[in-house]
């Protein structure tokens, strides 16, 4: 996988801002979560600011983060982390990320991938001479079941060959890419076995053996207690809403974690006195290395597992556990 950092300098827009559609739909997430939770909808709003601006620009999270009262290094580093969102600007017509993992690598990607390099561009997160494609290479997308794969946006296109890639590309390079059908390219139906089906093949035959289940149920049932009126369950009453919990939030007043901070700190921490700040680790002894903390030594209990049994005279022992047995010495006549 690539590294992922932000575009160069040069080809940042200086600001972003959300069209008035996506203002709505960006308010509309946020409202999904607890009062104190919102930064939880950065994932769904880097995601809408992608779609509008083609990929993620660094005034775009920087934007977001501030909507979201979060520091915007951690907006930073969410965007990223995720190979879903596009660091750099893609094709305009279709970025083609090939899954490299063991199970896709094992099916065939790399050919995939040689073929981006000849239809495409030689080296990923270029696009071609009409800046309409662009591809790269990623870790698993999830579809391993129909490995090897590619998603372009947000559809997976599975059980790839090298031909099939190349006409799928043909047609998003065309403008046709809404004509192709996401999902298997080979004919099967989800992740069932590539030559069809080998069992629960009619599903009449399992609704019916369901419903004869449950008539012979309720029949002996009525037999068991024919005069019983049965009750229509009691709904149980709604749960008093849970305020949300601290306990996952870091307990911690760094500096980097506070909102009021919107950009990494420019000073530079002389080392003697970061040395003097630290805590020094301690001279490495032999004797205390396989040692446990006193106060873990005091709570730490010895197992009590099963008693171990004595072995029968007669249990097998393998040839080379034998001991050698003692040559009888000869009785002195
Ligand atoms: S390994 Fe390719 S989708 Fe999982």
């Amino acid at each position: 996988m690539s590294v992922r950092r932000l575009a160069e300098a040069s080809v940042q827009p200086a600001s972003f801002a959300f069209n008035k559609a996506n203002t709505a739909a960006a308010k509309q997430w946020i409202k999904k979560y607890p009062k104190g939770r919102e930064q939880s909808a950065i994932i769904p709003l880097l995601m809408i600011a992608q779609e509008q601006e083609g990929w993620v620009t660094k005034a775009a999270i920087e934007t977001i983060s501030d909507m979201l009262g979060m520091p915007r290094i951690r907006g930073l580093e969410v965007a990223t982390f995720y190979t879903q969102y596009q660091l750099n600007p893609v094709g305009t017509r279709a970025h083609i990320q090939v899954c490299g993992t063991t199970p896709c690598m094992l099916r065939g990607s790399e050919a995939l991938m040689d073929v981006c390099r000849s239809k495409i561009h030689h080296d990923q997160f270029h696009t071609n001479d009409k800046g309409t494609l662009s591809w790269e290479e990623v870790e698993c997308l999830g579809a391993c079941v129909n490995a090897p794969m590619v998603m372009v946006f947000k559809d997976t296109f599975e059980d790839l060959t090298p031909e099939r890639l190349a006409e799928i590309i043909d047609l998003y390079d065309a403008g046709k890419g809404a004509s192709v059908t996401p999902g298997p390219q080979n004919g099967r139906t989800g992740s069932e076995p590539a030559s069809g089906l080998t069992t629960l093949k009619s599903e009449k035959a399992i609704l019916k053996s369901t419903r004869d289940r449950e008539a012979r149920e309720a029949a002996k049932a009525a037999k068991a207690a024919p005069d019983a009126i049965i009750a229509a369950p009691v709904p149980a009453p709604a749960a008093p809403p849970v305020a949300p919990s601290n306990a996952s939030k870091p307990k911690t007043d760094a500096a980097e974690t506070s909102p009021a901070l919107k950009t990494p700190s420019k000073a530079k921490v002389a080392p003697a006195a970061e040395k003097a700040a630290s805590v020094s680790a301690p001279p490495h002894s032999a004797a205390n290395a396989n040692k446990a903390a006193p106060e873990v030594e005091k709570v730490s209990k010895q197992r009590s597992g099963p008693k171990k049994r004595a072995e029968p005279s007669s249990a097998f022992k393998a040839p080379e556990t034998k001991q050698p047995t003692a040559k009888p010495t000869k009785k002195p006549v």
